[in-house]
């Protein structure tokens, strides 16, 4: 058809005898073949509008105008035709038994979230809701805001090279728990009122065991203000445990050290498995320790940079997965960070 001059009449052909051809396609291999020789990106009719200049120029809006529509009846009686045909084929493949709608159906597998930042989130909310705000801080950390500004004596065995992942770098180590977070946060806020909390992950050189992993997350907590007492930490991780792990849940604090705090202590939580009675998961003490806190240390309140005669606070932290496993009675810690969809798909 290419040899034959342009006009109207040529367009009309050449949509009739697709249409025709069209109608005798019998299959969905026919269709797709067919498409692509008149409709496809080289297809004739694609090629027969793209000669439109070869018409004198008053001819051709009509014949543009003409095209595109005959191009739309096209397209359309193509779409009207794969459905047709489409339904003709399943048809025939139910009559013959290839598709058995008595199959189950399979499964679709749904994502969820891991058990730690279930518990995180849980955590973060409580928190928020008692006007506390969420201070994020690096993993990776120097010598000095992981223990020197902590009170953290040289010798204290926290520094041991068994015990922290350094780095190649003089000074330059991986947090081993988040409380050089309080720093960043107090010289970044002094001489503000501080209420925050710093959720991260920690990391240990241990030898891993049922027991100890070399990562884990702590959510470390922090007030600084005037007249901030040990009232009030005893009142306020009270109520965070009472709200984590029910109402009239009850606490207890027993006397602790941390170099960072002064006077330190520990917290308890009745037992939740078994509401104080004593069982296997709280050794029958009836009592599970949950976090460590206390006040602030004045020479660590010097080092954010608040004059610890006018200011005071306390601090606290807490390992969400140490929580999770006596929440859920999981007894090797291995499982947070082992990827295994057995124990992930449990929560
Ligand atoms: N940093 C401590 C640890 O890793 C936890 C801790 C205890 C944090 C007492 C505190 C605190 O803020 O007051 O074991």
């Amino acid at each position: 058809m290419h040899n034959q001059p342009l006009t109207g009449q040529t367009l009309e052909q050449l949509a009739a005898e697709a249409l025709a051809a069209l109608e005798s396609a019998a299959d969905s291999k026919a269709l797709e073949s067919w498409h692509v020789v008149y409709l496809g990106r080289k297809g004739r009719v694609t090629q027969m509008i793209r000669r439109v200049g070869e018409l004198p120029k008053e001819e051709r809006p009509a014949f543009g105008r003409r095209a595109n529509e005959l191009k739309r009846e096209l397209e359309t009686a193509y779409e009207k035709r794969v459905q047709a045909i489409k339904a003709a084929e399943m048809e025939k493949a139910l009559a013959e038994g290839a598709i058995d709608v008595t199959l189950p159906g399979r499964p679709v597998a749904r994502g969820r979230l891991h058990p730690s930042t279930q518990v995180l989130r849980r955590i973060y909310q409580i928190w928020a809701d008692m006007g506390f705000q969420i201070y994020r801080s690096r993993d990776v950390e120097t010598d000095e805001y992981n223990f020197q500004l902590l009170n953290i004596p040289p010798h204290h065995p926290a520094r041991d090279m068994q015990d922290t992942f350094y780095t190649t770098e003089e000074g330059v180590l991986l947090r081993t728990h988040t409380s050089p977070g309080q720093i960043h946060a107090m010289r970044e806020y002094c001489p503000e009122p501080i209420r925050v909390i710093l959720p991260g992950m920690c990391y240990r050189y241990e030898q891993i065991s049922a027991r100890y992993e070399i990562q884990f997350h702590q959510v470390e907590g922090l007030a600084v203000g005037y007249n901030v007492r040990f009232t009030d930490l005893k009142g306020t991780l009270t109520d965070f445990a009472q709200r984590m792990f029910g109402a009239g849940r009850k606490t207890r604090f027993r006397a602790s050290y941390f170099p960072f705090t002064e006077p330190s202590a520990e917290m308890d939580v009745e037992c939740i498995l078994c509401d104080g009675q004593g069982c296997r998961v709280c050794k029958h003490t009836g009592w599970l320790e949950i976090l460590g806190c206390g006040m602030v240390h004045p020479v660590v309140l010097q080092n954010g940079g608040y004059d610890p005669t006018v200011y005071s606070g306390y601090a606290f932290g807490m390992g969400p997965e140490r929580i999770t496993m006596l929440k859920h009675g999981i007894e090797d810690i291995r499982y947070f960070w082992g990827n295994d969809l057995r124990f992930l798909e449990q929560f």
